[in-house]
């Protein structure tokens, strides 16, 4: 269980399981996290001090809008943030808009009015906001120079050489991020094309295409419920994977 938390708070975020899939990942020059989001995995991969530089890119820009202005400490993490504040501000703020929701998952106010009136807003942001409040400020103490922050298509990225790539997409029939779901066979053709080694978070990937090099019980941090996910690599790159592991 990791001691240190990673990353924004933010839906699908892989702070829980961080440490071990940066264990899976052979060393090299460069990192990329190609679909960043909260940066569990970028946050996590700068302080293991595994490669010079970690890429985190996404394709929705209030998230890298999110992640960029957290790195710069920019966000005003003291204010406390009103029901009228939260609707007046979500579509402009992400930092508002993700830490001051409910589940983080964006667009709705963290807590029910009724839950509202029961207590004072201070005594309610403390119990469910502070938590969160603290996550983004530990990516505030990231040194920022090893990071690069992208806001592109995953497959628009321009991978160096002597890299490693991560990718967690969003799983099918996803509704919980603004940009829409992506093309599953492109991402395919994407991962088995690729020279450079891929390491894919999924729950499931073809099993003629894609094996499972690590399997995770995760739990969900709202709901508590347990489930497995794993860790992928290509079929094809299986050889190439065993010579970075030497
Ligand atoms: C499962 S979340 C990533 C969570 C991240 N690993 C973390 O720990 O916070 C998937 C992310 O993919 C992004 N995304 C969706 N389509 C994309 C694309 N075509 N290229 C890059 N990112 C994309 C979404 O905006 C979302 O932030």
């Amino acid at each position: 269980m990791n001691t240190v938390s990673y990353g924004l708070p933010y839906v699908g975020s892989k702070n829980l399981i961080a440490e071990q899939i940066i264990d899976l990942i052979p060393s090299c020059k460069h990192f990329y996290d190609l679909f960043g989001g909260g940066g569990a995995i970028t946050h996590c991969a700068v302080l293991s001090g595994k490669w010079d530089t970690v890429h985190y890119n996404d394709f929705d820009g209030q998230t890298v809008e999110y992640f960029q202005k957290a790195l710069d400490g920019k966000w005003d993490t003291s204010h406390i943030y009103s029901r009228s504040d939260f609707h007046d501000l979500k579509e402009i703020n992400p930092f508002v808009n993700y830490v001051w929701s409910f589940q983080c998952k964006g667009g709705t106010y963290f807590i029910g009015e009724e839950r509202e009136a029961s207590k004072p807003l201070e005594e309610l942001a403390d119990e469910y906001v502070r938590a969160r409040i603290e996550r983004v400020k530990a990516v505030g103490s990231i040194p920022a120079n090893k990071v690069v922050v992208t806001n592109k298509s995953y497959d628009k990225v321009n991978v160096k050489h002597n890299s490693v790539i991560y990718v967690d997409p969003p799983y099918v029939d996803t509704l919980d991020y603004r940009i829409g779901g992506i093309d599953y066979d492109k991402f395919y053709d994407f991962c088995e094309h690729s020279k450079t080694l891929v390491f894919i978070s999924s729950y499931w990937l073809p099993s003629d295409r894609f094996i499972p090099i690590r399997s995770f019980v995760k739990k969900n941090g709202f709901t508590k419920s347990a489930c497995v996910e794993k860790v992928f690599i290509p079929k094809c790159q299986f050889n190439l994977y065993v010579r970075k592991c030497e």
